[in-house]
């Protein structure tokens, strides 16, 4: 019974905080960065650090927090590319088979104009996809959680960098590669009870598969930077006119007939602002004191459509 209570007491605590770190993580389009005259990328490809948690219960690196500090601290490590599967990388069978937690980590120095506290830009972590379930930290505190092998997650790093801008940033991503009924592809995780054939906690990944689970880091990593009001996404909606339509489509390949475009655009979360665009002309909706800046934005995008008509009011 007190056992029992134990366990859900410690798993309402893993409960809140992945709910409460999933708070952190951006929400929203996850357009993919693109350089630009407002906007800086940094890659973060090549080597990092990595360790394979080889633990029997693979939870070595949570217990003693590998995270708090750099990861050649914690014991033997070994240089890993990014991106790429880490399975295939050494000849190392247990790495090649390995089921559980590894640990990536790379030190990384973020350019001065980012780190000033009045440069006006947000930098922001981003990791192509990452195989399957990770967690990343950037100097040590906790920026983001993903589940889901195959796409993109983010988080805005903003004021971990610029509170400490004369250390290099060291950022800390744990990928789990366990597939289990709830992943995609699915699997399961069998535990060998019989001490006389296999070692005390032994487990194999089972699947029902063709391919090998390749894991770890498989797309790039990297920073960029947007101005404070940004573009968080785009919708395109299309509709048919009558015959006037018909003349649009010619013009536009890609779309039908009338175009309408919304821009939703946030500036430290608190401000939003909508920029429509009907045909050829934007008017900004919702307005403020920001409307400008939103404005060049959206220009940045459709230089033709810019010809700016909004009001004070
Ligand atoms: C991580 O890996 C271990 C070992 O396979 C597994 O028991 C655990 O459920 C995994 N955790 C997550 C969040 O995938
Ligand atoms: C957009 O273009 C269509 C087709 O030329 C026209 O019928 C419509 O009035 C235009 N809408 C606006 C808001 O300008």
């Amino acid at each position: 019974m007190q056992g029992d209570r134990k366990m859900g007491r410690a798993w309402k605590i893993i409960f809140f905080s992945l709910l409460w770190s999933s708070c952190l993580a951006l929400e929203g389009g996850m357009l993919t960065p693109k350089e630009s005259r407002s906007r800086e990328i940094k890659e973060l490809n090549g080597v990092w650090m990595f360790r394979a948690d080889f633990s029997k219960t693979r939870n070595t690196g949570f217990e003693q927090r590998w995270f708090t500090k750099s990861l050649s601290e914690s014991g033997p490590v070994i240089d890993m590319p990014v991106p790429a599967s880490f399975n295939d990388i050494t000849q190392d069978p247990r790495l090649r088979d390995f089921i559980g937690w590894v640990w990536y980590e790379k030190e990384v120095w973020v350019p001065q104009r980012w780190t000033a506290v009045d440069s006006g830009q947000r930098v922001v972590l981003r990791v192509g996809s990452a195989h399957y379930n990770s967690i990343a930290w950037v100097n040590g505190a906790q920026v983001t959680q993903h589940e889901g092998g195959h796409l993109p997650f983010e988080a805005d790093i903003t004021r971990l960098v610029q509170s400490n801008p004369s250390q290099p940033c060291r950022i800390t991503i744990a990928v789990n590669n366990t597939l289990s009924l709830h992943t995609l592809p699915p699997g399961s995780i069998q535990y060998m009870s019989d001490e006389t054939k296999y070692p005390a906690g032994y487990f194999v990944q089972n699947t029902n598969f063709d391919f090998f689970n390749y894991a770890g880091l498989h797309r790039p990593v990297l920073l960029y930077t947007t101005p404070k009001a940004y573009i968080d996404d785009i919708t395109v909606t299309t509709d048919f006119a009558d015959s006037t339509g018909l003349d649009k489509l010619q013009q536009h390949s890609t779309l039908t007939g009338l175009r309408r475009t919304t821009a939703d655009l946030q500036k430290d979360y608190t401000f939003s602002a909508k920029t429509e665009c009907f045909n050829a002309s934007c008017s900004t909706v919702h307005n403020d004191n920001e409307r400008h800046a939103s404005n060049a934005l959206w220009c940045y995008y459709h230089p033709q459509h810019c010809s700016y008509t909004g009001s004070n009011s």
